[in-house]
C-alpha cells in the first residue's frame, strides 16, 4: 500500500479546497475521482496543473469497474468521500440524482472498498481508513432554544438531500459494524469560502450584489445556520483521518450561528468596504424577500466538543475574517464565476427562481 489517498468529488467546493490543502500540507499522491457534474470544476484545481502528486480521473463513484481498477492500480491507504449532489433546492426540484449518487453511489463505493480492503495484509488493513464526509442536516431542524446537535442526536432528515445523506451515513456505519471496514464519518455545518458554486447562499449573494442584482431571501430571513470557513473544515478532516477513532463520528462546526439576514449584513458590509466605487452601495438595499423553500429547516447548530477535546481541533477563522477573505476572493476571481455559471447553471437559475417572486 502506498502513501496515496483516493478523494472522490475533489473537483467540487470542499473537495477542491481539500485537495489543494492536502497537496500543500501532506505527502504522497491524491487520486481525484470526480464525475464533473455542473458543480465540479477542474478550473478550481488549475494550480495543480503539471503536479505529479495530483491524478485526476473523470468518473462516477457508482461505476464499480472503474473504482476497482483505481483501487487495484493505486492501492490507496485511505478514501475520503466528498462526492455527492449537495444542493437542497435542487433535491426538492429533482431528487433522483441525489438517490443515485448519495445513496447508490456510496453503496457501490463501499462495496468496492470492502473487496479491496479484505485482500490487504493485516497491517495494511488496520492502517486503512474510509472517511465519509457528511452534513449536520441529517439531524433535522432545531427550535430557538434547543441544544446544538451532538454525535448522538437522532437522525431526522427533512429534505431529499438530507435524507439521502442520512441513508449514506447509515450504510457507512453498517459497513463498519458488519464487516469491520475502518470507517469514520464527519458531520459538518454550512461551509463557505473560495470555489463554492454560486447557487449556495454566500457566493450567490456576493455575485448578485457585485452585479447590482436582487439578493433573494427565502421566507423571513430568520433561518439560522452555523457557518464554518472551508479551510477550517479541511483541517478538521485531515486531523480526523490522522487520529480519529475507527467507527466514530465527529461533528464539525464553527460555533457561528447566524440568521440569513445577519449573513447578508456582514457580507454586504464587507462588499461596501472592498468595492468602495460600487454604484450599488449600500449593498443591503438589494435585499428582496421571496417565497420560502418548501420544508425549510429553521435552525442548525453543531456541538463540536468531541473533535475539539479528542483531537484538539478549533476553527482559525472568525465569521468576519472568513467572510472578508471570501468576498475578496470572489471579487478577484469573477472570471472563475463566469466560467462556472454558463449554460446549464443558467437554465437552473431560471427554473428555480421564476416561481419564487
Ligand atoms: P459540491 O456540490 O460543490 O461538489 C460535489 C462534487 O462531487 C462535484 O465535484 C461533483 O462533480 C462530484 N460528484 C457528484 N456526483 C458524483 C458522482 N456520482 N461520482 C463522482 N463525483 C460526483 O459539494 P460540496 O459543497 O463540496 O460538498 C462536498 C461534500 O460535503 C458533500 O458530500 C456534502 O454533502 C458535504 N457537506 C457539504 C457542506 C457545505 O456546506 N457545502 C457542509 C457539510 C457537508
Ligand atoms: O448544513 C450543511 C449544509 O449546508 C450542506 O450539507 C449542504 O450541502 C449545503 O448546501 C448547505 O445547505 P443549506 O440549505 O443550509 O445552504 P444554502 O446555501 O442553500 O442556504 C443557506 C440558507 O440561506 C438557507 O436557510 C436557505 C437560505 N437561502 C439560500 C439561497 C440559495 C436564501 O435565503 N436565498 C437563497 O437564494
Amino acid at each position: 500500500m502506498r502513501n496515496t489517498i483516493l478523494v472522490t468529488g475533489g473537483a467540487g467546493f470542499i473537495g477542491s479546497n481539500f485537495v489543494l490543502d492536502w497537496i500543500a500540507h501532506g505527502e504522497g499522491t491524491v487520486i481525484n475521482l470526480d464525475k464533473l457534474t455542473y458543480a465540479g470544476n477542474l478550473d478550481s484545481l488549475r494550480n495543480l496543473n503539471g503536479n505529479s502528486r495530483h491524478v485526476f480521473v473523470r468518473g462516477d463513484i457508482g461505476n464499480r469497474d472503474l473504482t476497482r481498477q483505481l483501487l487495484t492500480k493505486h492501492r490507496p491507504r485511505a478514501i475520503v468521500n466528498f462526492a455527492a449532489e449537495s444542493h437542497v433546492d435542487r433535491s426538492i426540484h429533482g431528487p433522483e440524482d441525489f438517490i443515485n449518487t448519495n445513496i447508490n453511489g456510496t453503496f457501490y463505493l463501499l462495496e468496492e472498498t470492502r473487496g479491496y480492503w479484505q485482500d490487504l495484509t493485516e497491517s495494511e488493513k488496520s492502517a486503512f481508513r474510509f472517511l465519509h464526509v457528511s452534513t449536520d442536516e441529517v439531524y433535522g431542524s432545531l427550535g430557538p432554544s434547543d441544544p446544538a446537535f451532538t454525535e448522538t442526536t437522532p437522525y431526522a432528515p427533512n429534505s431529499p438531500y438530507a435524507a439521502s445523506k442520512g441513508a449514506s451515513d447509515h450504510l457507512v456505519r453498517a459497513y463498519h459494524h458488519t464487516y469491520g471496514l475502518p470507517t469514520i464519518t464527519t458531520n459538518c455545518s454550512n461551509n463557505y469560502g473560495p470555489y463554492q458554486f454560486p447557487e449556495k447562499l454566500i457566493p450567490l449573494m456576493i455575485m448578485n450584489a457585485a452585479a447590482g442584482k436582487p439578493l433573494p431571501i427565502y421566507g423571513d430571513g430568520s433561518n439560522v445556520r452555523d457557518w464554518l470557513y472551508v479551510g477550517d473544515h479541511c483541517e478538521a478532516i485531515r486531523m480526523v483521518l490522522d487520529r480519529g477513532g475507527i467507527g466514530e463520528t465527529y461533528n464539525i462546526g464553527g460555533r457561528t450561528e447566524k440568521t440569513n439576514l445577519e449573513v447578508l449584513d456582514t457580507l454586504c458590509a464587507a462588499l461596501d468596504v472592498l468595492k468602495p466605487e460600487s454604484p450599488f452601495k449600500p449593498h443591503t438595499s438589494l435585499r428582496e424577500f421571496v417565497k420560502d423553500r418548501p420544508g425549510h429547516d429553521r435552525r442548525y447548530a453543531i456541538d463540536a466538543r468531541k473533535i475539539e477535546s479528542e483531537l484538539g481541533w478549533a476553527p482559525k477563522e472568525t465569521f468576519e475574517t472568513g467572510i472578508r477573505k471570501t468576498v475578496q476572493w470572489y471579487l478577484e476571481n469573477m472570471d472563475w464565476i463566469e466560467r462556472v455559471t454558463s449554460g446549464e447553471h443558467q437554465r437552473w437559475i431560471v427554473k428555480n427562481y421564476s416561481d419564487r417572486r
